[in-house]
């Protein structure tokens, strides 16, 4: 049988590099610091992890309920409960080091500032092989506008954090935004080594007999199969707009579903919902995948990466 090649590089032009053994990431939020299901499957066979959005000071999240079911979804608003990135490098950083897998540290802040202290704290920490900014936060200094939604301020995120280190970086875009291709040219330019997208959209249930939103911060984001045809398309502009690899993902299932991102452009697919419904599934998207590949013949993964666009 021919070799398979799945190896990725989602961030060839960073002298630190992230080469992976295959294009599956579990994606922020949803697979906690990658130490909580060992006897599920062995991570090690992830392409890479995701932690959870860490901030400078440990937080405790928004008030309950924080998540609601929805047609083919979920809705959800944990508000970045966390440790603090100093429990981060001290007690969960040791053990990433350890790890076959690599672990990329999501990053949250209300602040250019923070943005950029939390990039500078994890820079050089053994354990921790990229930063993922997550930009869906608002900006408490200037009106409490998302960061994300306007490519100057986007970019103005990027240049602080990659000044603030050489790590490879990847800027994670919402889709709340009206143009999705500016916001990703702006934090290309600005230095990012990757796009992941998308993060969740902002969405809203109410309780009719209670006549209240059911969430208790009133609005969450929105994910799962429901916003899988949203964050496919917007793949497949963001790819045909800027040099650097994209990640794609949002409602991904299965491997047919990640099968669409790659041959939207993406070089590489995060898993998000599937892990808390199924949380082999990443393992399942993998199998899948490679069985693609040999079904079809495939030499490496990369040949069918953007090909729905040719
Ligand atoms: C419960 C939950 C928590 C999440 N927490 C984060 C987070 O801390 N940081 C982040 O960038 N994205 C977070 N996300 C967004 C996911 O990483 C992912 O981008 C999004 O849910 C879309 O993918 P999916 O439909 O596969 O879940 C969270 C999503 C869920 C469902």
């Amino acid at each position: 049988m021919a070799e398979l090649n799945l190896n990725v590089d989602i961030a060839p032009y960073n002298a630190r590099q992230l080469r992976l053994a295959n294009p599956v990431i579990v994606a922020s939020g949803t697979f906690g610091y990658g130490d909580e299901y060992p006897h599920l499957f062995d991570r090690n066979r992830l392409g890479a992890i995701v932690c959870k959005a860490t901030t400078l000071k440990p937080r405790e999240g928004n008030p309950q309920p924080r998540i609601a079911e929805t047609p083919n979804g979920m809705l959800n608003s944990i508000g970045l409960q966390n440790m603090g990135v100093e429990a981060v490098i001290r007690e969960k950083a040791p053990q990433w080091y350890t790890w076959g897998v690599p672990v990329i540290v999501n990053i949250a802040a209300e602040s250019i500032e923070d943005y950029a202290e939390l990039a500078r704290r994890l820079d050089k920490v053994p354990g921790v092989s990229g930063i993922e900014v997550n930009i869906s936060c608002p900006n408490v200094k200037c009106g409490c506008i998302e960061f994300g939604s306007s490519p100057e301020s986007a970019a103005r995120v990027t240049d602080a954090v990659r000044n603030a280190t050489t790590l490879p970086l990847i800027i994670k875009l919402t889709p709340n935004t009206s143009s999705i291709t500016e916001l990703a040219r702006a934090v290309a330019d600005a230095g990012a080594d990757a796009i992941s997208l998308i993060n969740t959209l902002r969405g809203m249930r109410i309780d009719i007999k209670k006549r209240r939103p059911i969430l208790g911060n009133h609005t969450g984001g929105l994910s799962g199969p429901a916003i899988k045809p949203v964050a496919v398309s917007m793949v497949y502009q963001v790819s045909g707009a800027v040099n650097v690899p994209v990640i794609g993902g949002g409602g991904i299932m299965n491997a047919e579903d990640a099968l669409e991102f790659i041959m939207a452009g993406a070089t590489a697919v995060q898993i998000g919902t599937a892990n808390l419904v199924n949380p082999r599934a990443p393992l399942e998207v993998l199998e899948g995948l490679e069985a693609y590949a040999r079904a079809e013949g495939l030499k490496n993964i990369r040949e069918i990466v953007g090909i729905a666009r040719s």
